[in-house]
């Protein structure tokens, strides 16, 4: 959680923060703080709360300096306060910390018999008081920096700046995500890309115990121990646009409008008509290898975790594998039953989660193969599975996950593909259905998108409620899951999702006239259960609103609402439920007037367990 940014070069640094910062929210935003270096001095300025009150604490005393270090905050240790917002200082030390120290009880213990006073109760402050220390000592910045970090445990990205060397910026991380920009003589560091995008496309993904000292116009990389380390920067091609609302009043409904577009973007260059196979350039296994596997393990966090259980129906009947999806932190702490015969699939838009990055070590260290599905490139949990497939949704910037999943959804339907076609369960024959399936669906997602002003009125009708149920089944039930997960994140209105079946079994004591249920009942294989469950629920007085297929009276018939999608395969149709999902956890939110960007107490990226 947190971002972090920095800058040195010749501009004026605090502006290219303070936009760095904000691209960055949604990391954390309980409070923010910059820290610019002008004239040899150390000036700090942190403000409790959004990023626009420490905008505003600058416009009433702006910052001078070409150097500067900012962050936003997502609070573990130590409430959401002022002194405890980043950057934290020590002497001359200044610095902001993405990540987790585990060993900082003790290392603060230590530093206070040397008298060090502590002001704020964060993991950070420790770090800044480690490093003025072994100054005093004697130590260099950069070696005070190299030495501190080293006795550090647990997890850092961290960016430091000294009122000892003025024209130095220097950057570390261990286990959190760190981004080099490099530019003409300037240079630009982040947790994420966005923030660097607008100033160049050449960057750098820092490693795991890498460092770098900027000085001087040149940047210095090295190993954390002082090595010498040859990077190789990337080319970026992301548009700063892309990273922009684009006309839409949140984030979350441009990315919600920009599903097709992602979705082709997922499907790019990947069908291979002429050979009735899919090319999945990252997947970093032979055909031979993915024919050994006879199990697989799903493992993610949260709406991740549900595109997983979609992708469970998919390998299932298509690949004829046993596969079981779970969630990673309960994955990593239960002994869990993989060896070299598993294939370990981590789904992660960011892929920097923690708990699912923890997975894919625990399963590699018992033997088993891994590869990812993920948004960001070269992400962590990209760089330590054995390939990739990258959903290529573009920048994710609202809180609520909604095109990273659906493109999730589509990626994992081309992995079945390409492993049935490996493990020969897919013959080429039976490809074409799901090509046609596939190719047609982004004009079915765009009629999809057509119900936004229904889903409105739904969401006008419906938003007082104190509850809300979300019935499906089969394939479908993740998507009632994944209903009910945007609306409690958004709307803050409490929601469950259930099977369809499963009601009569408890949940059904909870249906009164003031439940509206949200039933998927399309016209698939269990249409006629479905119906029955519909009928259960308003004969106890529930209020039904049937997402169903396109002309069903028979629904229409019975249900207080009814929501029409376009008729489609089974297997595509969670990809087209998810957008009135997420149009009705986005109006309510907005009818609310909720934060629907920045929902409370979330953060994008869980960089902790
Ligand atoms: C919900 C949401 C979260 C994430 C979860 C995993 O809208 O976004 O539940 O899905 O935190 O994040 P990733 O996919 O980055 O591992």
């Amino acid at each position: 959680m947190c971002g972090i940014v920095g800058y040195i070069g010749q501009q004026p640094a605090a502006p290219i923060i303070l936009a760095g910062l904000q691209k960055l929210e949604y990391r954390g935003y309980d409070s923010a703080g910059i820290c610019t270096i002008d004239g040899g001095f150390a000036d700090v300025r942190r403000s409790k709360g959004k990023l626009q009150n420490l905008v505003q604490l600058l416009e009433d005393s702006p910052l001078q300096g070409s150097v500067a270090i900012g962050h936003t905050r997502w609070a573990t240790h130590g409430k959401p306060t002022e002194v405890n917002a980043h950057p934290h200082q020590a002497g001359p030390v200044v610095l902001v910390h993405n990540g987790i120290i585990e060993n900082y009880l003790g290392l603060k213990m230590e530093l206070r018999d040397q008298k060090h006073n502590f002001k704020s109760e964060t993991d950070t402050e420790v770090i800044a008081h480690l490093i003025e220390h072994k100054m005093i000592g004697g130590s260099g910045f950069v070696d005070a920096v190299r030495t501190s970090l080293q006795e550090l445990e647990g997890a850092y990205a961290v960016c430091l700046v000294s009122e000892t060397e003025p024209g130095m910026m220097i950057a570390a991380k261990h286990g959190s995500p760190l981004v080099i920009g490099l530019g003409d003589q300037e240079f630009f560091v982040a947790s994420d890309i966005p923030p660097i995008l607008n100033h160049t496309r050449e960057m750098v993904f820092l490693e795991d115990d890498q460092m770098v000292v900027f000085k001087d116009g040149f940047a210095h990389f090295s190993t954390l121990a002082g090595g010498p380390l040859t990077i190789t920067p990337r080319h970026i091609d992301w548009s700063p646009l892309m990273a922009e609302k684009g006309g839409y009043r949140h984030f979350m409904l441009k990315e919600i409008f920009e599903q097709p577009r992602a979705v082709q973007d997922t499907l790019a260059g990947r069908l291979l008509e002429d050979e009735w196979d899919v090319c999945l350039d990252n997947i970093g296994l032979s055909d031979a290898k993915l024919a050994q596997v006879r199990r697989v393990c799903i493992v993610a966090c949260g709406t991740s975790w549900h595109s997983g259980l979609v992708g469970k129906f998919l390998l299932e009947e298509h690949c004829r594998l046993p596969v079981e999806v779970d969630i990673a932190s309960e994955f990593r702490y239960r002994n869990p039953v993989v060896g070299p015969e598993t294939l370990l699939i981590a789904i992660s838009q960011s892929g920097e989660t923690a708990d699912t990055l923890a997975a894919v070590r625990e399963a590699k260290l018992r033997g088993a193969l891994a590869i990812a599905v993920c948004n960001v490139i070269d992400s962590s949990i990209a760089r330590e599975t054995d390939g990739v497939v990258y959903t290529h949704a573009g920048p994710e910037i609202g809180v609520a996950s909604t095109k990273a999943f659906v493109t999730q959804l589509v990626a994992l339907y081309l992995f079945m593909l390409r492993l049935g076609r490996a493990g020969g369960s897919i013959t080429p024959e039976r490809m074409m259905p799901h090509f046609t399936s596939l190719l047609h669906l982004p004009a079915l997602m765009e009629q999809a998108l057509l119900l936004d002003n229904a889903v409105e009125a739904i969401a006008r009708h419906y938003q007082h409620a104190g509850d809300f149920l979300f019935l499906g089944r089969g394939i479908n039930y993740p998507i009632a899951l994944e209903g009910a997960l945007k609306l409690k994140e958004i709307s803050y209105i409490h929601a469950e999702g259930y099977p369809a079946g499963e009601m009569k079994h408890g949940p059904i004591a909870l249906i009164d006239e003031n439940l509206p249920v949200v039933v998927i009942a399309l016209r698939d294989r269990h249409y006629e259960k479905v119906v029955s469950n519909m009928e259960e629920v308003i004969a106890r007085g529930g209020r039904v609103i049937a997402f169903c297929t396109e002309g069903d009276d028979e629904v229409r018939n019975r249900a207080e609402t009814v929501l029409y999608l376009p008729e489609c395969s089974e297997w595509i149709a969670p990809v087209l439920l998810s957008i009135p999902m997420q149009l009705l956890a986005y109006h309510v939110s907005v009818l609310k007037g909720n934060d629907v960007d920045q929902p409370r107490n979330l953060a994008k990226s869980v960089t902790v367990e």
